[in-house]
């Protein structure tokens, strides 16, 4: 028997692809391009129009019969949202022995932060400033998503997010292209490894600028200045390509007026053209039936040929695709062959680059063994420990297990488990959670009474969401729930406790995707329990669980302690726990600069110096214009010095490099991790740059009293920027300031020059 090239393994990925393309009908290929949503039986049976025939608009969710048709006719190149072994088996069965050719599926899901095990939420996974810890929690979610028979997942999401009302935040990592930069890349590492049999393709999204949604409300238009779109919201894309990312996935909305799924600027010229991407690149969910509906195309069909003229892909859809009309715009010319043809290669080629032709099925008993294995969970309290910022302590932390007896924990979140994971998380099992409830429990030993009071209720969110109807019941304050009389109930147990430690926050669909808000305010119930336990004298340890800054203002000058916790994952509450009894010392911190209030947003550290600089913190008249915490702030139970900051030369030319080291030593008696980083400014150019901007980070950690000298490069990568006076990358001769220390508003520096 004769094996088509195709199949032969003994060819290059090139043979093979152009060999299988040449056997393939428009149709076929156009079927190649082309992602359904699978959700099985989620969300039960479709909704009938008034004939009794099933809705349209419903039909391919609802109807996964649609779909799996449609795979064996070979129409369709990819399934999402099938997250077990045995199903994607079966339907793979489908591709592969139904369908005229046999190509095989790409199964594609959201791993975001985990997949049965669950990591932090990616917010707080960046607020560990740790890209090997991160590495490490993706490449769990990768071998543990592979076991489910997933090849690849829509992540990181790596867009900057410089409103905290927009609640997609809670899946980036925060305000800076640097730090973002590099937790992208530390993702798509983990994720992809050297794609072998416990990897998963990467695919950062959104392309590009969804972090800019105006007035933070999800989906809506985005408009960016070049230059904030090459120094700020490009970055962390560029860094994930170049850490290796086989995917990319485009955003919905419109970017400076023209929708990201069809701009031709964005996903061929700065994508292919200027960044050399050869992976494959998605559409957000119907984004590109989208087109019409957001004004841009005429019908589906212009949709279908205007997307992939612009350089989509796959279209990643729920409905009927906009690219089964591109037959039609084949054959009378609105589509070129030749540009069908290049995404089809793409996306045959990631199919042989993971083996798929050879091995298509996964084994259905190795979930068993990987899926929630125990060193699983380890990676998982490891880095629910590195995130964990503290943000103010006067004392009372790490609390002495000797001079305490009775411990209050107040607040639903403290003993719900689904909220303790956070957003995005479809397949863990919730009952293998650990709350901080449990965790203290377990932790302070026999001697210590904890007692729990839910306190005053998080209100219901006004307008609620898809992701509100997910396949686990979301933990919501039953309906004769009687606030007051819990509140009340809470600040007695405050009373008669040695110390308070109050949860407070967000729920789980209280951010993430179409959860932004309005305000960033606790809810009014919250804060007048906050008051009254405060005003028993019980010092109180305020733990925030949310993935946005919330307004801490009255909190940040009348409680003992501030704890931001994130959504902490299977094992947060016992990194929680072990943090507050000081088992390690908090080491995280902010990515992002956290507003006193909503009226300030948006405010970021990396701004412009402007006119009158010296009236930067008066800018409104009835109220301070800098956030509470800055950016990269977090404390330690441990004292760190910072000394001899130093530069290896005082001026160097374009082009070349010099380091920047500084001395830091542990004052204290307890080994701990220090954040040592590093920022810099340039005095003068062809544009005016921000007043300061982080160019190096290094999550260290400390032995008492330890001393140890890092030593950052500064050289091209760190000093080219975008100039809107020469519309292009220039390394400029000037005067440079740079800082080192714990935070944005370290005050330890030197200069140097850099010569033309
Ligand atoms: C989101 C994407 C996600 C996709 C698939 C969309 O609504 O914007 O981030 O990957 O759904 O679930």
């Amino acid at each position: 028997m004769t094996t088509e090239p195709y199949r032969d393994t003994t060819l290059s990925i090139e043979e093979r692809v152009a060999d299988l393309l040449g056997r393939m009908t428009v149709e076929e290929k156009a079927g190649q391009l082309t992602q359904y949503f699978h959700f099985g039986s989620m969300f039960g049976d479709a909704p009938q129009t008034g004939d009794g025939e099933p809705n349209p608009f419903f039909a391919h969710i609802r109807t996964p019969d649609i779909v799996e048709n449609e795979v064996a006719a070979g129409r369709a190149g990819s399934v999402l949202f099938v997250r077990d072994a045995a199903n994607a088996n079966r339907i793979q069965r489908r591709a592969i022995e139904e369908s005229r050719l046999g190509i095989p599926l790409i199964f594609g899901f959201d791993v975001i932060h985990g997949m049965r095990t669950i990591f932090p939420a990616p917010i707080g996974l960046a607020a560990s400033w740790d890209p090997e810890t991160i590495e490490a929690a993706q490449a769990v979610a990768a071998r543990e998503a592979r076991a489910n028979g997933i090849h690849w997942t829509f992540a990181p999401m790596v867009d900057i997010a410089r409103d905290p009302r927009w609640g997609r935040m809670f899946e980036g990592a925060g305000e800076d292209p640097y730090l973002g930069g590099k937790v992208a890349a530390a993702q798509v590492r983990g994720f992809q490894g050297d794609l072998g049999a416990e990897n998963i393709i990467a695919g950062p999204k959104h392309f590009a600028g969804y972090g800019a949604a105006v007035g933070g409300r999800d989906y809506e238009e985005a408009e960016i200045s070049d230059s904030e779109l090459w120094n700020v919201y490009l970055p962390p894309f560029k860094a994930a390509i170049d850490a290796g990312a086989g995917n990319i996935m485009s955003a919905y909305m419109e970017l400076n007026g023209v929708p990201a799924t069809g701009n031709k600027w964005l996903l061929t010229e700065v994508l292919r053209d200027t960044w050399g991407f050869a992976g494959w690149v998605v559409s957000d969910a119907n984004a590109a039936h989208s087109l019409e509906a957001q004004h841009f195309a005429k019908d589906q069909p212009d949709a279908g040929v205007r997307a992939l003229n612009a350089g989509l892909d796959m279209e990643m859809t729920m409905l009927t695709p906009a690219y089964s009309f591109l037959p039609d715009a084949v054959a009378d010319g609105r589509v070129d062959v030749a540009v069908l043809d290049a995404s089809v290669r793409r996306v045959l080629a990631a199919k042989f680059r993971l083996g798929l032709f050879e091995n298509p099925y996964t084994d259905e008993g190795l979930g068993a063994e990987v899926l929630g294995a125990p060193e699983h969970g380890e990676v998982a309290r490891r880095a629910a420990e590195h995130s964990l910022v503290l943000l103010k302590n006067d004392g009372v932390l790490p609390l002495d297990r000797t001079a305490i007896t009775k411990v209050a924990v107040i607040g639903q979140l403290a003993a719900s488990k689904r909220d303790t994971l956070g957003s995005w998380s479809f397949d863990h099992v919730t009952e293998d959670t650990v709350t901080i409830l449990e965790a203290l429990n377990q932790a302070v030993g026999p001697d210590v009474e904890v007692n729990f009071a839910p306190g005053a209720s998080i209100p219901e969110k006004k307008f609620k969401s898809f992701f509100d109807d997910s396949t686990h019941p979301n933990d919501t304050t039953p309906e004769d729930y009687d606030d007051e009389a819990e509140a009340a109930k809470a600040v007695a147990l405050a009373a008669e406790s040695d110390v308070a430690i109050v949860v407070v926050g967000e729920r789980q669909t209280q951010s993430g995707e179409l959860a932004s808000r309005s305000t960033l305010e606790l809810p009014p119930a919250q804060v007048e329990q906050l008051k009254a336990i405060a005003a028993t004298g019980t010092r109180v340890v305020l733990l925030v669980m949310s993935a946005r800054p919330l307004d801490l203002r009255w909190a940040s000058e009348n409680v003992s302690a501030i704890v931001d916790v994130w959504h902490p994952g299977t094992r947060g509450g016992e990194a929680v726990a072990s943090a507050l009894l000081g088992e390690f010392s908090p080491a995280g911190r902010l990515p992002f600069s956290w507003p006193q209030h909503v009226g300030q947003v948006p405010v970021y550290y990396a701004h412009s110096t402007t006119f009158q600089p010296q009236g930067a913190s008066q800018r409104y008249w009835d109220d301070a214009s800098v956030p509470l915490f800055p950016f990269g702030f977090g404390l330690s139970y441990a004292t760190f010095e910072y000394a001899n900051v130093r530069v290896s030369a005082l001026s160097i030319g374009v082009g070349e490099s010099l380091e920047v080291s500084v001395d830091v030593t542990n004052r204290s008696q307890i080994e701990a991790d220090e954040v040592v980083q590093l920022y810099i400014h340039q005095r003068y150019g062809s544009t005016a740059r921000p007043v300061r901007e982080l160019k190096g980070f290094r999550r260290v950690e400390f032995a008492p009293g330890e001393t140890q000298t890092v030593t950052f490069v500064l050289g091209p990568d760190e000093l080219t920027y975008w100039s809107a006076a020469t519309r292009g990358f220039v390394q400029e001769a000037s005067t440079f300031d740079v800082w080192v220390g714990g935070d944005s508003t370290a005050s330890l520096g030197a200069e140097f020059e850099v010569t033309a």
